[in-house]
C-alpha cells in the first residue's frame, strides 16, 4: 500500500503523520510517480504548523523526483525519470503529478539529486537571473549561506562575478559558505555596520534579519526579502525605504517566476545545466527516510541543517 506523510491538525512537528493512503489515480494530463526522493522545504514547516494555511487532511510536501509508473500525459512516458515542484503531498511513495509541474532529469544527473536541486535551485535562479540580475562586480549579501537555498545563491551569485558577503550562525557553517565561494563571511547581529554596503540581499531569514539587511543596502539598492526562517516581518512604513536611501523592497515567489511552461523550462534547463558543468554543487546536508519527516522538520527548524534535506520513501 502507498505511503505518505500526512498532516491532519496544524502544528508542531509531532502533527507529521506516516500514514498508509489509497493508491493515487492520475487524471488527464497528469503521471503517476514512484517517488525515489522527496525534498523537504522550509515552506513545508509553515504548511504544517498553519503559517501558510492549506486545506486540511494533507499529505505534506511540495516537490520530489521518481519514475513515472504510469502516464495521461503525452510529454512523458512509463519509465521516464521526471522532477517536479509545487506539487502538495509529495513526501509519499507515490504521487500524482500534473505534467505541468514536472520536467525530465538529464541521464547524467541521479534522481536524488535532482529531487535536492529542483525547487531551491529554482529559487535560486530567478533571485540571481530577474528579481536582481546579478552582474560582474555587484555586491551581494546573502542570509543563511550555508542552507539550501543558500549555497545554491552563494555559488551562482559568484559565478556571476559578484563580491559575495554571507552571514550564517556558526564555524561549520562559515566553512561550507567559504567553500560556496563567499568572499566575506559574518554572523549576523549587527553586521550591517561590518560591511561596505551592497548592491541586493537576498534575505530567506525575515524578521530577525530585516532592519540590518535594509541598513547594508546602497542608495537604490533591493532588499529581496524571500522568506520568513526566523519568523515574519511585521508590516512596515514605507518612509523606511526613502529612509534607507531609497531602497527596493520585494517579496518574491516562484509562481510570479514561474508564468508559463517556457519560464520553467528555461530556468530547469539552466540549473540542470549548472549542475552539470560544475557551476554548482548540491549539497544534500540530510537523507531521512519518509517515516522520519518530523526529524528532518526538528532538524531544519532548529538551525541543525545544512544544504538540502532529502526523505527517502
Ligand atoms: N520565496 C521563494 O520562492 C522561496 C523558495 C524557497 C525557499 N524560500 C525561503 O528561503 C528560506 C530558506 O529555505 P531553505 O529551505 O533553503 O532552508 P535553510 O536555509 O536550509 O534553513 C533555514 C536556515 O535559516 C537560518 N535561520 C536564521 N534564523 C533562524 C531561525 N530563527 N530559525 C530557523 N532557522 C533560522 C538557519 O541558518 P543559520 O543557522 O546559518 O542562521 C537555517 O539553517 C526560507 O525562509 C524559505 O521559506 C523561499
Amino acid at each position: 500500500m502507498p505511503k505518505a506523510v500526512v498532516v491532519r491538525s496544524a502544528g508542531g512537528p509531532e502533527v507529521l503523520e506516516y500514514s498508509d493512503v489509497p493508491s493515487p489515480v492520475p487524471g488527464d494530463d497528469e503521471l503517476l510517480v514512484r517517488v525515489g526522493a522527496a525534498g523537504v522545504n522550509y515552506i513545508d514547516t509553515y504548511q504544517r504548523s498553519g503559517q501558510y494555511p492549506v486545506p486540511l487532511p494533507t499529505a505534506l510536501g511540495l516537490e520530489g523526483a521518481g519514475e513515472v509508473i504510469a502516464s495521461n500525459s503525452s510529454s512523458f512516458a512509463v519509465g521516464d525519470r521526471v522532477a517536479w515542484m509545487s506539487v502538495l503531498g509529495s513526501y509519499a511513495s507515490e504521487v500524482v503529478v500534473p505534467a505541468s509541474a514536472a520536467v525530465r532529469v538529464p541521464s547524467s544527473l541521479d534522481v536524488e539529486l535532482a529531487a535536492a536541486a529542483l525547487l531551491q535551485g529554482i529559487t535560486a535562479h530567478y533571485l540571481t537571473h530577474s528579481t536582481h540580475v546579478v552582474k560582474e562586480g555587484d555586491r551581494v549579501l546573502v542570509h543563511a549561506a550555508a542552507g539550501g537555498v543558500g549555497l545554491l545563491l552563494t555559488q551562482w551569485a559568484k559565478a556571476r562575478g559578484a563580491y559575495v558577503v554571507a552571514t550564517v550562525s556558526t564555524d561549520e557553517k562559515e566553512a561550507l559558505a567559504r567553500e560556496a565561494g563567499a568572499d566575506q563571511v559574518l554572523r549576523y547581529g549587527d553586521f550591517a555596520s561590518q560591511i561596505e554596503k551592497v548592491d541586493v540581499v537576498y534575505d530567506g531569514v525575515g524578521r530577525d534579519t530585516f532592519d540590518q539587511s535594509l541598513a547594508s543596502l546602497k542608495p537604490r539598492g533591493l532588499l529581496a526579502l524571500f522568506g520568513a526562517s526566523s519568523g515574519p516581518v511585521p508590516p512596515l512604513d514605507p518612509q523606511r525605504l526613502n529612509a534607507a536611501g531609497s531602497v527596493y523592497l520585494t517579496r518574491p515567489s516562484t509562481g510570479a517566476y514561474l508564468l508559463d511552461r517556457a519560464e520553467f523550462e528555461w530556468r530547469a534547463a539552466d540549473l540542470f545545466g549548472a549542475i552539470a558543468d560544475g557551476t554548482l554543487s548540491v549539497r544534500i546536508g540530510g537523507r531521512y527516510k519518509l517515516e522520519e519527516a518530523a526529524q528532518a522538520h526538528t532538524d531544519l527548524q532548529s538551525r541543525r541543517t545544512t544544504g538540502k534535506l532529502l526523505l527517502l520513501p
